[in-house]
């Protein structure tokens, strides 16, 4: 052995040693930690070691207790025998909507009948209301299925939310001013305004609230939801009341398409992938857009049905199951129904989607603390706020797989103000996220079985979604894919679900060029 092979050895034969007498000092000092912390806390279950010559017993407090699991699992849970139920039930109200106005589900006719080829060319401005924010967007499409798109954000207030319809309008107008006025290049100082009134523009408007399509570029506002009670748009024409803002501010804007976001992420993925023949958002509120023959829609009496093969359905499915036929739902969400305004309406899209899952989570916790199941050291204020735990916090907890939940304490602790949770508390909060995460990407899935399903479209066809859940959502997808494999079985492995994006600003202009083109 050389001389560097035997300070090798003896280096690793000495690291050996020390490492196993650290070792033992360290396990010894978890060991009393653990007895020291067990003992502190109260109740727990006595948990019966069997590792050592003696018994020792010491309490645990790392698990939540099962008989709270449960009854958690039992109340969230949808086995695939509803899945089912719930596809056949939305299959037989697709039908009816398309039969004939005034259904649970509405089955908007969008007006768009042509698919994009990608070969779409020109320069367009998109508005796109949403529900958290409005944006301003000019897309120029360069006919290779490629656009280049500048764009301004404004979040809403809520003050905007509850402001009348003309000074709402107004106010997109302003900003649509301000962006036109920012995109001018070459135009000297002071001739802005001079600019402004030689141009004119085209423009795809996206309104993601129900609307009443009565052409491609006019609609009645027939449900707001996400917050928005603004007098003078329900029951109006949002493209009338968009028209007359660029009036009042002088602006030369023509609105060509009055777009659903869903729609619009239809064709925006259709654009790039020409299998896309269904749109679902799954964001702050949750809809589903697809591909129907014109033969399947006999309550569409339009132009249209002469000549068209095909129309896009705009579903509203927010609001299936109105009627409160085939879904479980928990006292939390009769609570969260409630709460939010229009009791009793958008039952689906208030188990799915971003706007409420937070709230039911909150709901529950609020309720297991005052039971006395979680934060033995009690709740707080903030707990109790209405809203105040975002869906956002379920995406960080879901996402937290640190051994001691440490990113889930933050949530706790430092932003929602509980004086002290354990480890139990952190586990219990975490199987809630993911049971209220689960149930809303597997009743998402049974939306999606049911309109491939009716669409006849099991051999094969492209979901394009977009939206906050389906993109930050942990899991969310996978859980979506799961749940779509137990309804449809093999079927499943054909239909794809990809990630669509911008179909409010790229989808938009895109229909608005789609409807030049028909003029
Ligand atoms: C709401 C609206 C619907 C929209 C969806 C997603 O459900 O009613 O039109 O598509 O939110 O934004």
């Amino acid at each position: 052995m050389g001389d560097n092979q035997a300070h090798f050895w003896l280096g690793l034969t000495t690291g050996i040693a020390v490492c196993s007498v650290a070792f033992s000092v360290y396990t010894g000092m978890v060991l009393h930690q653990t007895l020291t912390a067990a003992s502190k806390s109260a109740p727990a279950q006595t948990v019966v070691s069997k590792a050592g010559p003696a018994q020792i017993q010491f309490q645990q407090d790392d698990s939540p207790s099962s008989e709270t699991l449960e009854r958690l699992h039992s109340m969230f849970t949808i086995n695939s025998e509803k899945l089912n139920q719930i596809v056949k039930h939305m299959i037989v109200e697709m039908r009816k909507g398309l039969q004939a106005d005034g259904q649970a589900l509405l089955m908007i006719p969008s007006h768009v009948v042509n698919r994009p080829t990608g070969r779409e060319v020109g320069s367009f401005l998109a508005l796109d209301l949403g529900g958290t924010n409005f944006r301003v967007c000019e897309v120029v499409l360069d006919g290779h299925s490629g656009a280049r798109v500048r764009q301004s954000k404004h979040t809403i207030t809520d003050a905007q939310k509850h402001m009348p319809a003309n000074e709402l309008f107004d106010f997109f107008a302003d900003c649509v001013r301000k962006f036109l006025i920012e995109g001018f290049v070459n135009v000297p100082r002071g001739k802005e305004e001079a600019e402004l009134q030689a141009r004119t523009w085209k423009l795809g408007f996206t309104f993601s609230f129900a609307v009443n399509q009565t052409a491609i570029d006019r609609g009645i506002c027939v449900y707001m939801g996400k917050g928005f009670v603004n007098p003078g748009i329900v029951g109006s024409d949002v493209v009338v009341l968009l028209q007359e803002a660029f009036k009042r501010k002088n602006l030369n804007i023509d609105v060509q398409a009055l777009v659903n976001d869903t729609t619009g992420t239809l064709i925006s993925h259709a654009y790039i992938q020409p299998s896309t023949r269904v749109g679902v958002i799954l964001g702050t509120g949750t809809n589903c857009a697809y591909v129907e023959k014109m033969e399947n829609i006999p309550k569409y009496k339009g132009d249209d049905a002469e000549y068209a093969k095909e129309m896009i359905i705009n579903m509203e499915w927010g609001t299936f199951d109105d009627e409160q036929v085939v879904i479980p739902r928990t006292k939390y969400d009769k609570r969260v129904d409630r709460t939010f305004n229009q009791e009793g309406k958008a039952t689906f899209e208030k188990l799915i989607s971003g706007m409420y899952l937070g709230e039911i989570v909150r709901f529950v916790i609020v309720d297991l603390v005052k039971n006395g199941e979680l934060f033995l050291a009690g709740g707080s204020p903030e707990l109790n706020e209405p809203r105040s735990f975002e869906t956002a916090f379920m995406s960080r907890i879901e996402r937290d797989h640190t051994l001691d939940l440490n990113d889930t304490r933050s949530v706790l602790e430092e932003m929602l103000k509980i004086p002290r949770t354990t480890l139990a508390d952190r586990r219990l909060v975490k199987t809630l996220c993911e049971l209220v995460g689960k149930r809303s990407a597997r009743l998402s899935a049974a939306g999606v079985a049911a309109v491939v399903t009716k669409m006849n479209k099991l051999d094969g066809c492209t979901v394009g979604i977009d939206g906050s859940l389906f993109e930050l959502y942990p899991h969310f997808s996978n859980r979506m894919r799961d749940a779509l494999r137990e309804i449809l079985g093999i079927s499943a492995e054909n239909i794809v679900l990809e990630q669509a994006r911008d179909g409010s600003g790229q989808g938009a202009a895109l229909i608005a060029a789609l409807a030049n083109e028909g003029n």
